[in-house]
């Protein structure tokens, strides 16, 4: 039987530790602030943006929101961005992911400051975790990389295998464990034995998009299976990309979903929030 890795607990230690240091910034004089953009109505986005809010608050933050129509034009938003980028009370600007058809993401995540880019997606910062030498972390493998962390196992030498290569978890998630010294394979739509591949896997992450799609005859005996993936059946219910029923019996640590990685990206962010709070004020 499998421990169950608490995202929530984890998180809540990582915010308590931000928390802290901006009480520390703050009896200097110092407010930390978090610009959070929403364009058009998804839902699910809602419900991340208004989390974000909510953790602002509790690590002390100021945050600003943006709701913007779904009809807002690409030049409108890449004006915002630019006031924003302008504005020294803003310390970290967030443009929730997806945008509307309409809109070239790159362009705005191009247009963003690095110096205030808490998601780490601007190609300055990517590049900077490429070489493993970055002030901004990569919010959801980060948060996968202190969940790993809190079990005590250490990374070094394991066989880690993640599935899924999106610009987002897939690809910086290889590179952070590859800088714990992983031995490190990015599986995807395309690659042949995922199976045989996945079962070599000391560490397990997934992060396909697709339901249950990790199945007990892919995961070690006593591997640590790491679930980001966020699924909504048609029933509402959510559900990971990782069958836990299945799996969990055969690992040694999983994550629930919800209530694992998810809290995790959070915390994460208001941790680089901090960070581009410190850089812009000079503050060790
Ligand atoms: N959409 C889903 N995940 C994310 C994230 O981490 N950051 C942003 N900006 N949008 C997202």
């Amino acid at each position: 039987m499998a421990k169950i890795i608490s995202g929530k607990e984890v998180s809540a230690q990582v915010k308590e530790r931000v928390r802290l240091e901006n009480e520390r910034l703050k009896s200097k004089g110092i407010e930390t602030g978090l610009a959070v953009v929403i364009v058009g109505n998804d839902p699910a986005s809602k419900v991340y943006v208004n989390n974000k809010k909510k953790a602002c608050e509790t690590v002390g933050f100021k945050s600003f929101e943006y709701a913007l129509p779904e009809e807002t034009t690409q030049q409108e938003l890449l004006d915002l961005v630019e006031v924003l980028n302008k504005d020294t009370k803003v310390n970290g600007i967030l443009v929730q992911l997806p945008l509307p058809k309409h809109i070239d993401e790159t362009a705005i995540i191009n247009a963003i400051s690095p110096n205030k880019d808490v998601d780490a997606f601007h190609p300055i910062n990517v590049g900077k975790i490429m070489v493993g030498d970055y002030a901004f972390l990569p919010c959801t493998p980060a948060g996968v990389m202190e969940l790993i962390k809190s079990t005590g196992v250490d990374i070094c030498g394991k066989n880690c295998v993640v599935i899924g290569r999106s610009n987002i978890v897939g690809k910086p998630m290889a590179m952070l464990l590859l800088h714990s010294n992983g031995t490190v394979t990015i599986c995807h739509s395309k690659t042949k034995n995922l199976r045989e591949i996945c079962s070599q896997a000391d560490i397990l992450i997934a992060s396909v998009g697709k339901p249950n799609f990790v199945t007990t005859d892919m995961v070690k005996d006593n591997a640590i299976v790491i679930d980001v993936g966020i699924n909504r059946l048609e029933n509402g219910k959510l559900c990971g990309d990782v069958n836990f029923n299945e799996v969990e019996p055969k690992a040694s640590y999983i994550t629930p979903v919800p209530g694992g990685v998810g809290p995790m990206t959070i915390a994460m962010l208001m941790q680089n929030t901090l960070t581009a709070s410190k850089i812009q004020n000079g503050i060790d």
